[in-house]
């Protein structure tokens, strides 16, 4: 019996801003955020997408009428929650029209909660062989204009249908969690943007990543000959690099180290591009490297997930014959190269009306792609969306 991701897909909002405008405009130099943290396009909502239209953008492609029929639970991780109470699967769940005799909830751990609801979603689908669980992570990520992490912004969401004889990767019964409470990055109730001690946050991920890759090798007697390549979750591209380069010791081969840096840079070509999605972050890399790098079915592909505060888990999956067949590479392609550069200045009013919760809906629409859901209005503090 298999269980693993049967289906993916990502959804972006359709503006970008180009990093090395940013820098300038911040009196910075640009080689620091494209090398020295590694992106170069940022990823920019509109108000008009939230972690609910993006959600159920990145979901509906991948949703027949007979999932809508199987899906059994929906689970949306994030750490950009729209209300304390109300989970934003049930909007989705609704938007979705999947059948109404599901679980719906709503998972956070900062940008690690899609992993736990992947291992629920595995555990849960053992005696229901005939169900799926749709696995949402969506998020907005924003530090602030001119804060210290605004270079590591972003936003979009990741979709993942979960079932039995998976046709992308089947998850392995191999994962090693590792918890530490750490103040490295917060959001107190009530505060807009997160709190964040920006050294802390990087060694504490890379201590994360080190505790549960150690743990696992020892436990499931691995090495990382055994992978064909490792994804990472991806604040900014030079996050996952530094932790990798960290367990990359001289007792490597330099075959194992070769496969595993190329493979480590196909599985950021995505996210340097769109920025930190937060939950979304390690399976947009997963996308990128499925999509962007030669693999063969059989091979074993390693997963390192970090939510902040801190929870990581390192795990793994094997890759299922034909599994190129199950993804939607053209379609990511032209979500990726049919985006709108913004200018800083405009970025900046972008950001300054999702604050405000002010919709410019002439200027928002006018990119986003026909069929795609929006937020439209939001009255009584209830959300409305809508389709184009
Ligand atoms: N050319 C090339 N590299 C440069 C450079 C230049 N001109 N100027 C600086 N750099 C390098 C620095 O050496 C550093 O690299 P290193 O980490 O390998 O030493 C990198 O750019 C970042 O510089 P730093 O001084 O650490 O930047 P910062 O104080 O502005 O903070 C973050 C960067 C990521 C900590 C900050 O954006 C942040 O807090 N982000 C949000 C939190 C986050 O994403 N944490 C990750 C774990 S979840």
């Amino acid at each position: 019996m298999t269980i693993g991701i049967d289906q993916i897909n990502f959804y972006i909002p359709q503006f970008y801003v180009n990093m090395a405008e940013l820098a300038e405009a911040r009196g910075v130099d640009p080689n620091k955020f494209l090398k020295g943290i590694g992106q170069t396009e940022m990823a920019v909502s509109p108000v008009s997408q939230d972690i609910v239209s993006m959600g159920a953008n990145a979901a509906k492609d991948i949703l027949s009428d007979d999932d809508k029929k199987a899906v059994s639970m929906v689970i949306v991780a994030t750490e950009s929650a729209i209300d304390s109470a109300k989970a934003s699967a049930v909007q989705i769940h609704n938007l979705l029209g999947i059948q109404p005799f599901a679980r719906c909830i709503e998972m956070k751990e900062a940008c690690y909660a899609a992993t736990p609801a992947i291992q629920l979603a595995k555990d849960y689908l053992q005696q229901r062989p005939d169900e799926k669980v749709l696995v949402i992570a969506s998020d907005t990520a924003r530090y602030g204009l001119e804060s210290g992490g605004e270079p590591t912004q972003g936003a979009g969401a990741v979709a993942m249908m979960l079932s039995h004889n998976p046709r992308i990767l089947e998850l392995n019964d191999d994962a090693v969690p590792f918890t530490e409470d750490v103040y490295d990055f917060w959001r107190p109730t009530g505060h807009m943007y997160p709190l964040v001690a920006g050294k802390l946050s990087k060694d504490a991920y890379i201590h994360s990543f080190q505790e549960s890759w150690k743990a696992y090798a020892q436990r499931y007697n691995h090495s990382l000959d055994d992978f064909a390549s490792l994804c990472f979750h991806v604040p900014f591209t030079k996050m996952g690099k530094k932790a990798l380069e960290s367990i990359l010791t001289d007792e490597i081969s330099d075959e194992t180290q070769k496969r595993i840096t190329e493979g480590y840079d196909a599985a950021t070509y995505y996210n340097r591009y769109v920025g930190n999605i937060y939950t979304g972050s390690l399976y947009l890399s997963l996308i990128s490297l499925l999509e962007t790098h030669d693999l063969e079915a059989g091979q074993t592909i390693g997963l390192f997930s970090y939510g902040s505060g801190s929870v990581g888990e390192f795990f793994s999956g094997k890759l299922v014959e034909g599994y190129r067949d199950a993804l939607a590479i053209d379609e990511h392609k032209a979500l990726m190269n049919n985006r709108k550069a913004l200018s800083v200045e405009e970025y900046e009013s972008f950001f300054k009306r999702f604050d405000n919760l002010e919709f410019d809906h002439d200027t928002e629409l006018a990119e986003t792609p026909k069929g795609a859901f929006y937020l439209d209005h939001i009255e009584d503090h209830i959300r409305s969306y809508n389709t184009l």
